[in-house]
């Protein structure tokens, strides 16, 4: 396993990190406690010490296999990422967004879930329109201070959301975002325009979401309804991933795959390590195979040429992942 800093952060994590979305009941395509349980096992075994979770996943059923599963491990040896935001209890308006209130409510639940006094990584799951950004931040750094958070971070959003928020933090004094985990794969490049090069002038750690492309990055286009999860994920339509040069870019990882003799999703993973701006994406799956297929993803190395022949096709897509 290859290691880094993340961001600027003193934090060590595995540049493979486990996404933990696929734990739980909420979709046809998801894995029970012992199916993930087996998972995260093995992602242990292979050096993966990061894991990325939410409260919303499952409506919190993915933060406890997650908690389930470490606790027959060292705490202290795994960094653990958690998201607040997203509706928990329809019908509740303070049990969604990023007021104090709900920040404090929500932070008490996952770690709860998680059966954890301190989460590693908080962070915040979208922009809240409803709420000031200085009362967003002011609960989590209370939250950092009370030493039930070591760092915090935040995820989809406007570059100009983010350059406030780091500047609102910097005026306040403020524990600032330390990372951005933001939708970015070699089918998707949106990213690149604003969002990434502000990142690098901040030092901000970046761990992109649906590194895959949500599968489409790791079989032919023809084939992308072939699993249970490309038939069904209701998210993929929203994600332009074949439009444009979606299907030539697909068929350029085809070919580079078979001339390495690698698989399509090492590829991908492949072009997402070599970029300088990113610390470690959050690969998502369900199978062992899978998991050690990215971790060995981290030993292929692509020429300047390949990343220029992979990219070449790419043409700008319809903003994907947030609003
Ligand atoms: N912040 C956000 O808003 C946000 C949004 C989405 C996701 N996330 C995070 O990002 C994580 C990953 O997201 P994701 O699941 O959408 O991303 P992904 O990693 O882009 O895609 C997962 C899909 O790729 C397939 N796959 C993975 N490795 C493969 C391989 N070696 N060969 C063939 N197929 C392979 C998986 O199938 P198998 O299951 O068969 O392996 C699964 O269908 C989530 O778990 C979550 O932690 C965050």
């Amino acid at each position: 396993m290859e290691y880094t800093t993340l961001g600027s952060t003193g934090m060590t994590v595995s540049r493979i990190c486990l996404g933990c979305m696929s734990f739980g009941t909420e979709r046809e395509w998801m894995l029970d406690p012992e199916e993930s349980k087996a998972l995260i096992d093995r992602a242990i075994d292979l050096g993966i010490n990061f894991f990325d979770t939410a409260n919303v996943y499952s409506t919190g059923e993915s933060e406890e296999i997650l908690g389930d599963a470490l606790a027959g491990y060292d705490r202290d040896s795994q960094v653990v990422a958690t998201k607040v935001f997203g509706e928990m209890d329809p019908g509740n308006p303070n049990a969604s967004g990023l007021s104090r209130k709900a920040i404090e409510q929500e932070l008490a639940a996952s770690r709860e879930r998680l059966g954890m006094d301190t989460i590693d990584l908080y962070q915040t799951h979208r922009w809240d329109y409803e709420t000031p950004i200085d009362e967003t931040l002011r609960a989590l750094d209370d939250a950092v201070r009370r030493g039930e958070v070591r760092y915090i971070g935040t995820s989809s959003m406007w570059a100009h959301q983010f350059a406030n928020a780091l500047q609102t933090s910097d005026a306040l004094d403020l524990e600032r975002f330390a990372t951005m985990q933001n939708h970015y794969n070699v089918l998707y490049r949106e990213e690149e325009r604003e969002m990434l090069p502000l990142c690098d002038k901040e030092d901000i750690g970046v761990i992109p979401w649906s590194p895959l492309a949500r599968g489409v990055a790791t079989r032919p286009h023809e084939e992308i309804e072939s699993t249970t999860r490309g038939r069904t994920d209701q998210y993929l339509e929203q994600m332009s991933y074949l439009q444009g040069g979606g299907e030539a870019i697909n068929e350029r990882i085809q070919e580079l795959a078979a001339d390495k003799g690698v698989s399509m999703a090492q590829i991908s993973l492949a072009w997402l390590l070599h970029k300088d701006w990113v610390d470690a994406p959050i690969v998502g799956t369900t199978s062992v195979e899978h998991l050690e297929d990215a971790v060995e993803a981290l030993e292929i190395d692509l020429s300047d040429s390949d990343m220029e022949y992979l990219e070449e096709p790419y043409e700008p897509l319809p903003v994907a992942g947030h609003q």
